[in-house]
Formats: C-alpha cells, sequence, structure tokens
C-alpha cells in the first residue's frame, strides 16, 4: 500500500464519524484533502453537512467538488473537525503546520466539539519534536521575534535552526497575512512548557503544537486502521 492509499483508507473511516447534518471543521494538508473528496462523494449521494475550512487551499477544493461551505462566523460552534497532522505524540499531542495553515486549523478545532486527526503511521512519534515546529508570527520585528524564541527555547533546554519558511525564493505568507518561522529542536520532551513560553511572546501570534485537542486519531498502517483515544 503506497502513502496516497494510506491516507485514503484514514480519510475512510473518519468518514463514518460524520453524521447527516454536522457542521464540519475542514482541514489542510494532502490526507484532510483526501478527506474531502470522499466526502463530497457522500454529499453528491445526499449528506448534508455544513464545512468550515481551514485555509484558502482546502475551500477552494471544497467549492471545486461541491461540498457546502460557512465561513466561522457564520457557523462558530461546530459538532466535528477532521484534519490531518505532521507529528502524533503522547495524550494526541499534535505538532501541525507543515501547510502553513495552523491558524486556522487552530481556531476551527477549538471551536469544535471533536477534532479527528487522519494520518498514516509514518506520523506517530514517541516525542514531538522531529518534524520542524512551525511557528506562525507577524512579519513586524520579525529578527526581534525569532531571537526571543531561541531564548526562550533555550531556557528549556531546546535549541536548533529556526528558519523563515519560504516557497518558490519567496517568503511563505500564511492565509493570515503572517509569516512562518520553523524551529527544529529535534525533541520537545515538555510541549506544554515550550506552548506557554512561546505564547507569551509578543511577536507570535500561534504555534503548531496542538495539545488537549485531538480526541481520536485514525491511524492507518499496512495491514489495518488503529484507531488511538485521546487522555
Ligand atoms: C497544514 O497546515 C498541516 O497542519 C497539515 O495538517 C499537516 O501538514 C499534515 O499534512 P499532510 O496530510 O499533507 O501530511
Amino acid at each position: 500500500m503506497d502513502a496516497r492509499a494510506l491516507k485514503i483508507e484514514a480519510a475512510r473511516v473518519a468518514l463514518s464519524h460524520v453524521e447527516d447534518g454536522m457542521k464540519l471543521g475542514i482541514g489542510t494538508g494532502s490526507t484532510a484533502e483526501e478527506f474531502v473528496r470522499l466526502l463530497a462523494v457522500r454529499i453528491s449521494e445526499g449528506l448534508r453537512i455544513i464545512g468550515v475550512p481551514t485555509s484558502e487551499r482546502t475551500a477552494e477544493l471544497c467549492r471545486d467538488l461541491g461540498v457546502p461551505l460557512a465561513t466561522l462566523d457564520e457557523e462558530p460552534a461546530l459538532d466535528l473537525t477532521i484534519d490531518g497532522a505532521d507529528e502524533i505524540g503522547p495524550g494526541l499531542s499534535l505538532v501541525k503546520g507543515g501547510g502553513g495553515a495552523l491558524l486556522r486549523e487552530k481556531i476551527v478545532a477549538f471551536a469544535s466539539k471533536r477534532m479527528i486527526v487522519i494520518a498514516d503511521s509514518s506520523k506517530v512519534v514517541e516525542t514531538l519534536g522531529k518534524f520542524p515546529l512551525p511557528v506562525e508570527v507577524n512579519p513586524f520585528g520579525l529578527g526581534a521575534t525569532r531571537l526571543a524564541i531561541e531564548t526562550a527555547a533555550s531556557r528549556l533546554g531546546l535549541s536548533g535552526a529556526i528558519v523563515l519558511r519560504e516557497r518558490n525564493g519567496e517568503r511563505f505568507v500564511t492565509d493570515g497575512g503572517h509569516v512562518i518561522l520553523d524551529a527544529s529542536f529535534g525533541r520537545i520532551p515538555d510541549p506544554l512548557a515550550l506552548s506557554d513560553a512561546l505564547h507569551a511572546i509578543p511577536g507570535v501570534v500561534e504555534h503548531g503544537l496542538f495539545l488537549n485537542l485531538a480526541d481520536l486519531a485514525v491511524v492507518a498502517e499496512p495491514d489495518g486502521v488503529k484507531t488511538i483515544d485521546g487522555v
């Protein structure tokens, strides 16, 4: 089974949690896109849902496939969000933001009663941090914010390159008009402490540690799909 087939399997199992009439947060990334494709088929067969997309990219795919959308302002309380992840750690702690949509993803997940994470088994880790942690920052005072992140991380015993994300030779700009610093700490043994430290920095808009947000992970492996419950 190739990686895409595993993503489709995880998306298929997550789709069984979607009920008629739900208000649904819809994630971003290649796994979430497989979910959108399967969801669109169910909608064409009669399933009624309203989707709130977590990025312009997801919104565009939903529109192309006929998935009905609302904004989070129109539907501020959601039943369920289904989204991918870059890492799934202990207690369903997550690293997200590899696709650059972490801020909207976190706002949408927080507005949802439940969050289901879909992934292939390569995303499951014992300790978060091998995947560089995306930190969304205001472009104003970027150098000072980067320094503050370095200092805060170092107080927690963390170090590593903190790199401004680029795409096609230009700085990557998020849907919210911010930029992203990818922090390669290698290991994040205490994600909550790092989350608190990053939130204390004014230039940090949000970071990609999703703690106490996911309720269930649906993880596809070559020999089947397993589910991991949150704490
Ligand atoms: C998007 O910003 C991310 O949080 C994605 O959910 C994450 O990068 C997973 O993407 P893939 O499903 O493409 O691996």
